[in-house]
């Protein structure tokens, strides 16, 4: 790569951060819940690299005690932007309403880092609440995410595989992060007519790939697009959600029917797939329609009965 291209590539990441963070900032009101009765904490988890820590926030439902099952989370970000946050509404419906801790964990950007920082850096997170019996169930360990965060979920939950992991939320993830030359056959909008949420381009998708992957040998390492792996590697109790407008649609349904290959009844009800009306990207972050937020709660709903679910299994 010249260093032209590489001065572009952050040139355009922190304009995008730029846009990206007023745009969170100014719609904080959307994602606006009723905290009480949820400890929330800033915590730092070490990492794998001596003195480095992962920044988390910490939900914990107050007056419980512990060990908690615990929920881990990774928010969207194209691997590019830096949201620590987001995902607040979730994290406090699943913390109070599920009475577990939810880590909102953070992890590293690119392009200052490439595959696979961020996907380690979910990997330790999982090790960190495994390794800490005092605080966190690890027998009732779920993990979670939104499209780039989703995509990590889904790796992380096969990459340790169903002992440790015993479900997964993936929300509009990317399962399949596919080279430029494919964009256009993996990611396609088929509804323009959406509620809420925007429709990714897909150079703004070519973009995210091409700072945060450094081969085509990566887009075909099974951590990168966890749809490479084995349906068996993944833990029996999954759920996929994504609106019908988004570009990730097909990929994520793909991901689904990838869980559904030569598995048994039982295995088609608890790996299942969300679908949700007229909806794109992001939806549930920034609900401009009273429909986005009806299914906002519906989808919340969805991803703990899933958790809830997978503790018993
Ligand atoms: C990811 O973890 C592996 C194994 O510990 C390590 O070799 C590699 O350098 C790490 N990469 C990054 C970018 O953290």
């Amino acid at each position: 790569m010249t260093l032209l291209r590489k001065i572009w590539l952050f040139a355009v990441a922190y304009v995008l951060r730029a846009i990206d963070y007023v745009t969170c900032f100014t719609s904080q009101y959307k994602r606006a819940i009723d905290a009480t009765g949820v400890k929330v904490e800033h915590i730092r988890i070490p990492s794998r690299d001596e003195g480095r820590f992962i920044r988390a926030i910490r939900y914990t439902p107050v007056g419980v005690t512990g060990p908690l099952p615990v929920h881990l989370n990774w928010h969207a970000s194209g691997w590019v932007l830096k949201r620590l946050g987001l995902d607040r509404h979730m994290c406090i419906k699943i913390a109070k309403d599920l009475q577990c801790v939810v880590l909102d964990c953070d992890y590293r950007k690119a392009p200052e880092h490439k595959f696979p920082a961020a996907h380690n850096d979910t990997e330790d997170a999982v090790l960190y609440a495994i390794a800490n019996p005092s605080l966190y169930d690890a027998k009732r360990l779920t993990v979670g995410g939104s499209s780039a965060g989703g995509n990590m979920a889904l790796s992380i939950s096969a990459h340790l595989g169903p002992e440790r992991v015993k479900g997964c939320f993936a929300l509009y993830p990317a399962p399949h992060v596919c080279t430029i030359s494919e964009i256009d056959d993996v990611f396609k909008s088929n509804d323009p007519n959406h509620h809420s949420g925007i429709i990714i381009p897909n150079h703004i998708m070519a973009f995210f790939l091409e700072v945060y992957t450094n081969s085509k040998e990566d887009t075909e390492n099974p951590r990168l697009s966890p749809i490479l792996y084995p349906q068996e590697k993944f833990p029996k109790h999954v759920l996929i959600a994504c609106g019908s407008a988004d570009s990730l649609f097909d990929t994520s349904r793909q991901m689904l029917d990838h869980l559904h290959q030569d598995v048994d009844d039982e295995l088609r009800k608890t790996r299942s797939f969300l679908s949700i009306p007229q909806e794109a990207h992001e939806f549930n972050n920034f609900p401009e329609a009273s429909a986005s937020i009806e299914w906002r709660d519906e989808m919340e709903e969805a991803a703990k009965a899933m958790i809830r679910a997978s503790w018993s299994s």
